[in-house]
């Protein structure tokens, strides 16, 4: 089972409660550690969430440094997601793109967390950072493209960022927003999607057990 979470309603989170944007954002990053142990006892195998898109670097330069750091507290989880035998993965942009913009100590935060959970055999978090599906797929092309390929569904699959990645079963979005922005089109291809109302800072095992057995109906139909 391949959860992907487009993790909304930070900010209106905050909002709500006379705080600053950012300390949804922290909030989140929590909730995020707790919906981890939740899929954990669910057997999820492959949970992926959307950390940080292409499009969210035009956000004020305090919010983004506040996202940036929250992504090194998460990938510094390693003790808790050892405990829980969770291994770590990342997709966006590769690093060496010219059009990447993932900061150095990001990446060395992804490496290190990749390396130090490598041993895990269980579920999967990967987190979506820099990333997003047009330049995903674009850049898919554009391999084939130099290597005289055919753009054959096939070989598109091969050249995405995780080509190893099983599809997604259910798509997540919270906080009441219906959209999809620009996150795993290729992956999520067939797959139904759950939208809550509540925010991601609110995210619950009620929330996860619908989308569990929305994904469940729709693999039985
Ligand atoms: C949406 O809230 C969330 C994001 C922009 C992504 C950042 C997510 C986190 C910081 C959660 C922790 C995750 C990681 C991987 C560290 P929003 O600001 O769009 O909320 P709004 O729509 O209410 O303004």
């Amino acid at each position: 089972m391949h959860v992907a979470c487009i993790m909304d309603g930070n900010g209106r989170w905050a909002q709500r409660r006379g705080l600053p944007r950012i300390a949804g954002h922290t909030q989140g990053e929590e909730n995020l550690a707790a919906v981890v142990r939740l899929c954990v006892a669910r057997n999820v195998d492959y949970l992926t969430v959307f950390g940080f898109s292409t499009e969210n670097w035009i956000r004020p330069r305090k919010e983004v440094r506040h996202i940036l750091s929250l992504h090194k507290r998460l990938f510094g989880r390693v003790k808790e997601l050892n405990e829980l035998n969770v291994r770590v993965s990342w997709i966006g942009r590769r690093f060496e793109d010219p059009a990447a913009r993932t900061p150095r100590f990001v990446q060395k935060a992804i490496r290190q967390a990749i390396s130090d959970t490598s041993a895990n055999t269980g579920m999967t978090l990967t987190v979506a950072f820099d990333y997003g599906s047009r330049a995903e797929i674009a850049e898919a092309a554009r391999l084939l493209h130099d290597r005289g390929l055919q753009p054959t569904i096939e070989n598109l699959a091969q050249q995405m960022y995780l080509p190893q990645m099983p599809n997604v079963d259910v798509v997540v979005r919270t906080s009441g927003e219906r959209r999809l922005s620009n996150f795993l089109l290729w992956q999520s291809n067939g797959a139904p999607i759950h939208f809550t109302a509540n925010t991601w800072p609110e995210y619950s095992a009620e929330d996860l057990d619908q989308a569990l057995a929305l994904a469940r109906r729709v693999h039985s139909s």
